[in-house]
């Protein structure tokens, strides 16, 4: 099959990585020059584990002349739908992109399937990226299919996620466009779903909603047990046998950030309100989540005054195994400490330096010398701090980093 895919960002890359390793031939489109360049050296821009390993393994093309893609069956979509101030998706590049494919259909002899993965919401595909498509000339149904196929990789671990999906969702046009995506996706080992898409936009914000609320159902549970000297972590484990609730995403701390879970719920939270219902539960899950930052600093100001202490992070990707700082945790703590008149070291293995653009005035440093400062914030749980001496530190652990609690003075946050 000859695929296409519009943007490089996460998705795209790793759409296009993965399906030319299932033997497509595979062309990934971007307007950014220096992520082509980067692409076609074979250096993922990027990190992702596995990523630069199979970029080396596959044959994969990336061009910014959409022209390219002229003779493809399949196109696409992966390009980011950020949201504004106000929380509303921006569909500014989305848009861009369509549009440039509709230039490419006018000129395009044979029957082609534009697939959109870019979380949207429900409506978008029907509303707007169908009538742009059309502004080609071509008709919907008869020269060009679509569906809207959302993704569920995680970061971090999205090159295994997309190989190993646990379902496969279409929201299709017609039969035929739906036909055509199963028949690509039937190698994987997962159920398929075949469903409209405007539903198939609602089941990825719905999935990111409820991943986010059960993270902050249990970061409340975890706040009332740290009052009454619970251990929440041991009260999940009691809940996850039932299989109604799950064991996974029941690690109560700091709460959720990234790319994904909070722009997500804002975007659902902001389309639900323009049709006018109110959603106060998504709302207040948003509140909590935001309020839940601020535990570390308010549990440290019970043990030394902030105002020229030297306070040291452990961790400011928003999770593991990334360097992304997205909407992460460790921006609320820095802004508040930094307020406090506090000064700020910090050390992440890999986002120190994604994170150095955003506080440029905080200092960067190793996690020995994390250790030397007056008082530790674990705000994200690398492997590698359950190696380090906490012995005669305070540390405030917002992630459960077992071996801290060998510190002078230990706080959980939930805990
Ligand atoms: C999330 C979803 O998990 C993926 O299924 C989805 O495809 C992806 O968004 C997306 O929409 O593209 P991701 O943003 O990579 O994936 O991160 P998660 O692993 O979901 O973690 C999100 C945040 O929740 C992190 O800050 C993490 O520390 C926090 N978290 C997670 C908790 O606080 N507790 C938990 O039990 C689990």
């Amino acid at each position: 099959m000859r695929i296409s895919i519009i943007g490089s960002g996460y998705v795209g890359l790793i759409t296009g990585a993965c399906f030319a390793q299932l033997g497509n031939d595979v062309t990934l489109v971007d307007i950014d020059k220096e992520k082509v360049e980067a692409i076609n050296n074979r250096i993922s821009p990027i990190y992702e584990e596995g990523l630069n390993e199979l970029l080396n393994q596959v044959h994969i093309e990336a061009t910014s002349d959409y022209h390219r893609i002229i003779d493809t069956d399949m196109i696409f979509l992966c390009v980011g739908t950020p949201i504004n101030k106000s929380g509303n998706m921006s569909l500014r590049y989305i848009t861009k992109a369509t549009e440039q494919i509709a230039r490419v259909l006018t000129d395009k002899k044979d029957y082609c399937l534009v697939v959109v993965k870019s979380t949207l919401v429900p409506g978008t595909t029907e509303e707007l990226l169908i009538p742009t498509l059309e502004r080609s000339g071509k008709k919907v149904g008869g020269d060009f299919g679509i569906c809207m196929s959302p993704e569920f990789l995680r970061e971090g671990k999205a090159v295994y996620d997309f190989m190993h999906p646990v379902r496969v969702i279409i929201g299709e046009y017609d039969k035929r466009s739906g036909d055509m995506l199963v028949n690509l996706c039937n190698k994987f080992n997962a159920p398929i779903l075949r469903t409209g898409l405007k539903t198939a936009e609602m089941m990825k914000l719905a999935s990111n909603t409820f991943l986010a609320t059960k993270i902050t159902f249990i970061n409340e549970i975890g706040n009332i047990c740290k009052q009454l000297g619970i251990d929440t972590y041991e009260v999940a484990k009691g809940m996850g046998f039932d299989e109604r609730i799950g064991s996974k995403f029941l690690n109560a701390g700091i709460g959720f950030g990234g790319s994904c879970l909070p722009k997500d719920l804002r975007a659902l939270v902001a389309s639900s309100r323009k049709q006018g219902y109110e959603p106060r539960f998504l709302r207040e899950v948003l509140r909590l989540n935001d309020r839940q930052a601020l535990i570390p600093v308010e549990l440290l100001k019970k043990h030394i005054p902030l105002k020229d202490a030297t306070i040291g992070l452990l961790g400011l990707a928003f999770k593991p195994e990334t360097d992304d700082v997205r909407d992460s945790r460790a921006i609320r703590i820095v802004q508040t400490l930094l307020a406090e008149g506090a000064v700020v070291k910090a050390y992440d293995p890999l986002a120190a330096e994604n994170f150095k653009r955003l506080f440029p005035q905080i200092q960067y440093v190793t996690k020995q010398e994390v250790l030397k400062c007056d008082a530790i914030i674990i705000i994200t749980e690398w492997e590698e701090f359950s190696n380090l001496d906490y012995k005669g530190k305070i540390v405030i652990d917002g992630r459960r980093v077992l071996k801290a609690r060998e510190a002078r003075i230990y706080e959980g946050v939930c805990w």
